[in-house]
């Protein structure tokens, strides 16, 4: 309630107090109160009135509760507890604002008391006291402070944002393990793996430190191509178990921190799929859920041939027409320039992403697209005759491969899967499957660019080669392959082997495994292992082919390298009590996991060990990769971190025993200390640098000490993909 005073002059009057009960009596002077305090009808509320005005100014007639012009205001709050005011007043309610008559000045004055602050006093009198010297000075400190440190606190904040260097994400800090699923671990007996014998090896990984395991295909599927062949994307096939089966084992590698990776293949479906059943008969919008062109029974379209040999068309009864397959002619090609085939293979993708997968292996993507022309594919050679070709070395593949467009179908499964990445911790991570062989720029154009992402990184089969060029001089050049073409930035990666490969141990010699497994995990970037290979697994020699490609062409089966994983000397390696699907390998009594567990110096311990040195050392983890010599039989280069005193030499000797001198590489020490050898050296053993012996097959990773970078000398060749640098009064990373 807010009341007016008569006409006053302003002056303000120094702060008092004084009660009294309303209404004012008419005609009463008003006292040189700033404020007052009353009882409002004899109760016990606290009225205060705030206004200005002379000492000897007349009260009005009555007091208005009004909006009266130039009149001085005056306010009333109501509903505040008055007692202990009163009572500190000696219950007083008369005084304050007394009639001039009877109310001498000093009486009036009287009978306002200054008071001190004390608790529980009422906020509203408590304020009274606030402009006081004595508590607005500290108040003004506190205040002044509070901001300062506010300010102080933000821009700590924003600068350790800004100096801080991005985390590995988990595909990048674990090495990808792939399981080829009907060869891992059977858990019914019938001769096949399954899911189910997956989750009960599920330690094996943490024993290896690894915490991302791909599996190739278990959809539904005829298995005409093992897997690859997909009869209906949302099922699994009962080979490998049940949804039910799937669900279990991807919510125990979640509690076990691994990350499950899928395959996805979009090329191409089974010939028993329900959309091809649909599109062969024509039913309205399936026709071109695949490519289809006019043929008859004996001349196909054009001269295209397929992957796995032979024309890559097929006379199609139902439809009289053929279709294209550029693998079997179970697997027909879906039509990726039909929206609505894009619309179902993304529906496929959240299908998966919903059960919380965290990852695809894209199958084949070069394939997804061919020239709507059909034009005839050129010949490597012009002059053979076009009827004895039919292999896919014998064209070049300008309209079936790498079309336009590609690249835009990836980008969308990028932005897909970006939709499930947002919560901490679940980024979905797509790695591309595409054989480029010599035309390295294009697969290196499904890193996308630094403006729009397609796949985290493209598999790099290039190492796959090694044992072609088996030397210092051939690894250092697959090796620079790469990292020489990869986008600046992008994350690199390794894989030594796969389904599709010959095993590289075989390849290679198993004298190199050793060598090749250090070389996997010390290069920067994330390595690829095949299932097998941290034991140094071979291939097997199949005499009954399984494989369709090895059907077509027995020099291409891929039968050996999908032999049962072995696990202990038991019957069939521990991988089934029943007949083997593939042959297991006779040496499964000494190379095998349990085995090897039990021998020091294992390949199965090595691998094991620089495993968990790789995310141990952050040199290893993110560090400079910096050429420091190659040769016919060595290859040996440096990972180092600015800022970080410890740094390593990794020499793989891929030739025959030899003698490097280093002594002209002013960053190393003259001598450096063996942390582990594939060979003889024992750890902790000196080694001096201008004599660096190497055994043939030896893989020698020495650690060293230095303040001196090689990666700032520009006599180096020199990568890094996180760039970081390591501080180390405070134990910290920081971009640098
Ligand atoms: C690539 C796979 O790795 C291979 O095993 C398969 O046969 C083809 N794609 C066809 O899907
Ligand atoms: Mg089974």
């Amino acid at each position: 309630m807010a009341y007016r005073l008569p006409p006053c002059e302003t002056e303000r009057r120094r702060l008092v107090l004084c009660t009294r009960p309303l209404p004012l009596k008419p005609g009463s002077r008003c006292s040189n109160k700033s404020t007052l305090f009353t009882s409002v009808r004899g109760s016990r509320d606290l009225v205060s009135f705030s206004f200005t005005h002379t000492p000897e100014e007349t009260c009005p007639a009555r007091a208005m509760p009004s909006e009266e012009p130039n009149g001085c205001s005056m306010e009333l709050k109501e509903g505040i507890d008055n007692s202990t005011f009163q009572d500190e007043e000696s219950g007083d309610v008369e005084q304050g604002c007394a009639p001039e008559e009877t109310a001498p000045q000093e009486d009036r004055d009287s009978g306002f008391k200054q008071i001190k602050p004390y608790a529980g006093m009422p906020k509203e009198v408590l304020l009274l006291y606030s402009s006081q010297p004595c508590y607005r000075l500290p108040r003004e400190i506190l205040f002044w402070l509070t901001i300062m440190l506010t300010l102080a606190l933000i821009a700590l904040t924003i600068t350790v944002i800004a100096l801080s260097p991005r985390c590995l994400s988990w595909w990048q800090s674990s090495t990808v393990y792939q399981i080829y699923p009907r060869s891992f671990m059977d858990s019914d007996n019938d001769g096949v793996g399954d899911l189910r014998g997956i989750k009960e090896k599920l330690d094996h990984f943490e024993y290896l430190n690894i915490k991302a395991v791909w599996i190739s295909p278990f959809y539904k599927s005829p298995m005409k191509d093992f897997g690859y062949d997909v009869e209906d994307f949302r099922e699994i096939d009962p080979l490998f178990g049940t949804m039910q089966d799937f669900e279990d084992l991807l919510a125990a590698m979640h509690d076990r921190g691994l990350k499950l990776i899928m395959d996805y293949i979009p090329n191409h479906t089974s010939d028993r799929h329900r959309w091809f059943q649909l599109s062969r008969n024509r039913t309205q919008n399936y026709e071109d859920y695949y490519i289809w062109a006019n043929c008859s029974r004996t001349k196909p379209p054009n001269n295209w041939v397929s992957i796995f040999g032979n024309s890559s068309w097929t006379y199609d009864e139902d439809r009289g027409q053929c279709f294209l397959h550029q693998f079997l002619k179970e697997q027909p090609d879906l039509n990726f320039r039909n929206p609505r085939v894009i619309k179902e293979m993304n529906d496929v993708l959240h299908f998966w992403l919903e059960k919380g997968v965290d990852g695809f292996r894209m199958d084949a993507v070069k394939h997804m697209l061919e020239a709507p022309h059909l034009r005839n594919e050129p010949q490597v050679d012009p002059e053979q005759p076009p009827d004895t070709v039919d292999t896919e070395f014998e064209l070049y593949h300008d309209y079936t491969t790498s079309q336009p467009g590609l690249h835009d179908i990836i980008r969308g499964w990028r932005v897909e899967l970006d939709k499930y990445s947002r919560e901490p911790g679940r980024y979905r991570f797509m790695v591309t499957e595409s054989y480029d062989y010599e035309e390295i720029d294009k697969t290196m154009m499904y890193y996308g660019t630094s403006f729009v992402r397609e796949s985290d990184f493209p598999f790099n089969f290039y190492l796959l080669y090694l044992p072609k060029y088996l030397s210092g001089q051939g690894a250092f050049d697959l090796v620079n392959l790469w990292m020489s073409n990869m986008p600046e930035g992008k994350w690199p990666n390794w894989v030594v082997g796969n389904h599709d490969k010959p095993r590289i141990s075989s390849s290679a010699g198993a004298e190199f495994v050793r060598a090749i497994n250090m070389m996997l995990l010390t290069l920067p970037g994330t390595p690829t292992t095949y299932y097998g290979e941290e034991i140094g697994m071979e291939n097997v020699n199949v005499t009954e082919i399984q494989d369709p490609f090895g059907k077509f062409d027995p020099n291409s089966t891929r039968d050996p390298q999908r032999t049962p994983m072995q696990w202990s000397a038991a019957e069939n390696a521990g991988f089934s009590t029943n007949k083997t699907w593939l042959p297991v390998h006779p040496d499964y009594k000494t190379v095998n996991v349990e085995a090897q567990k039990n021998e020091s110096e294992s390949v199965l311990q090595q691998y094991r060990a620089l495993s968990l040195l790789r995310e141990a050392e952050l040199a290893l983890q993110r560090g400079w990769m910096c050429y420091v010599w190659s040769d016919k039989d060595v290859f040996a280069f440096v990972r180092e971190l600015d800022g970080l005193s410890r740094a390593f030499l990794v020499v793989l000797n891929f030739g025959r025993d030899a003698v490097t001198d280093l002594s002209w590489v002013a960053g190393l020490p003259d001598e450096l200390t063996v942390h582990m050898s594939t060979r003889y050296a024992a750890r902790g053993e000196r080694r001096r640098k201008a004599r660096l012996e190497t055994a043939r097959g030896e893989g020698l990773l020495l650690e060293y000490s230095t303040q001196r970078r090689l990666n700032s000398n520009p006599a180096f060749k020199c990568f890094v993909s996180e760039k970081a640098c390591y501080l180390s009064e405070l134990d910290i990373l920081y971009k640098c």
